[in-house]
């Protein structure tokens, strides 16, 4: 073989991931466009936020501190944390792959779930681990099911609560009993990027679980209520050894300044994220009910968006209601990837964006 004409290969396993693709964002011909794929906010960014990035614009010719020490406190003050307890990351997505590369390697397994989000397949097959997907009940994450897959060769569990794309959610008792089921040499990744959307009881988003364990770890993000999608600041509260030993994977500058100043003065205006909720809340119910009044499935979600499925036996594709929709300026998100075929997820948006919907949903059921 001529060694000087081999190309260079990617590791084993790499080219067999299917690439993120991330929700739409054009109406090709549509004057007015209305983004809901990515499961953005339609308030915005906290002023408070804008200010403080607009600031930082003042120094760009310095490196951010690499310990990103001012949003870590930030965050610490407000869910009552210590700092040292933290780790920033550039958007949740790099804490995630972070774990990945940390914790598995060639010959060990990761459990994601049937519907889960698919960055932990694709970050788990990345370290060289192998991904064992796991059944779901009724959208919803199984407990038992996971727990009947755990084998020596098990090193990290991933589950999203609540979860995307269903917005269903994992009461916290049963959280524990997954955890109090697995080995302690197992990782458990609670990835709570919605979280500040939930209004359920029985639901918490792993704060206790990481404060009183060694192997639970959990993941949040400024992209959602927060506004700041476009910055990229993600944050896990985690046990020291974690912290420590993702301190020597991560890049280290890995949060740019403006994201640092921008994320501690949004975390600091919780009106703002009240008042974000509450818009959610009243539209998340509308959304829900005026779809079911029209004849469509909705998954029961608790979240800023709507898993939509469509009736098949009617003739109803979910790709004709994405063709609809986008041809009047709404973009939802095919789920195609996530094992739903034939349902459309949509973000809860503007006021103006949600009526738009419902009545181009309506027309479309209408039509057949
Ligand atoms: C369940 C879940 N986890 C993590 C993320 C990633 O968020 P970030 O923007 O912080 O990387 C998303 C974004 O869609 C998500 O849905």
């Amino acid at each position: 073989m001529n060694l000087a004409l081999k190309s260079p290969a990617p590791r084993s396993g790499i080219l067999d991931i299917a690439a993120y693709v991330p929700g739409k964002e054009h109406a090709p011909g549509v004057a007015k466009v209305h983004k809901l794929s990515s499961n953005e906010t339609p308030l915005g960014a906290s002023p408070r936020a804008i200010e403080a990035f607009q600031k930082a614009a003042f120094n760009l010719e310095r490196y951010p501190d690499g310990q990103a020490n001012a949003l870590k406190e930030a965050i610490a003050a407000v869910h009552g944390l210590n700092p040292a307890n933290i780790l920033c990351g550039n958007g949740s997505d790099e804490l995630l792959g972070l774990l990945c590369h940390t914790y598995l390697g060639p010959g060990d397994e990761g459990i994601v779930t049937e519907h889960g989000f698919l960055v932990y397949r694709i970050q788990i097959t990345a370290s060289g681990g192998t991904p064992v997907t796991v059944k779901e009940r009724e959208e919803r994450v199984d407990v038992d099911a996971i727990l009947a897959a755990v084998t020596e060769r098990t090193k990290i569990v991933f589950i999203a609560n609540p979860a995307n794309p269903t917005g269903t959610y994992v009461p916290v008792e049963e959280v524990r009993r997954l955890h109090a089921g697995l080995p302690t040499g197992v990782l458990l990744v609670l990835d709570a990027a919605y979280a500040e959307y939930v209004r359920r009881n029985d639901y918490e988003a792993g704060l206790e679980l990481v404060s009183s364990n060694r192997n639970v770890v959990m993941t949040r993000t400024f992209s959602k209520i927060y506004g700041l999608a476009g910055l990229r600041i993600g944050w896990m509260y985690a046990p020291r050894d974690v912290v420590e030993a993702l301190d020597r994977v991560r890049g280290p500058f890995n949060l740019n300044a403006p994201a640092i100043a921008a994320g501690a003065a949004a975390i600091g205006d919780q009106a703002f994220v009240a008042a974000a909720a509450d818009h959610n809340n009243t539209w998340l119910a509308k959304v829900g009910h005026a779809l079911t009044d029209i004849g469509l499935r909705v998954t029961p979600s608790v979240t800023n968006f709507v898993l939509i499925h469509f009736p098949e036996e009617a003739g109803m594709s979910a790709s004709d209601a994405d063709a609809y929709l986008t041809s009047r300026g709404f973009i939802l998100r095919a789920v195609g990837a996530y094992g739903f075929p034939n349902a459309l997820r949509m973000t809860i948006g503007s006021e103006e964006a949600n009526e738009g919907v419902v009545a181009a949903l309506t027309e479309f059921m209408g039509r057949k």
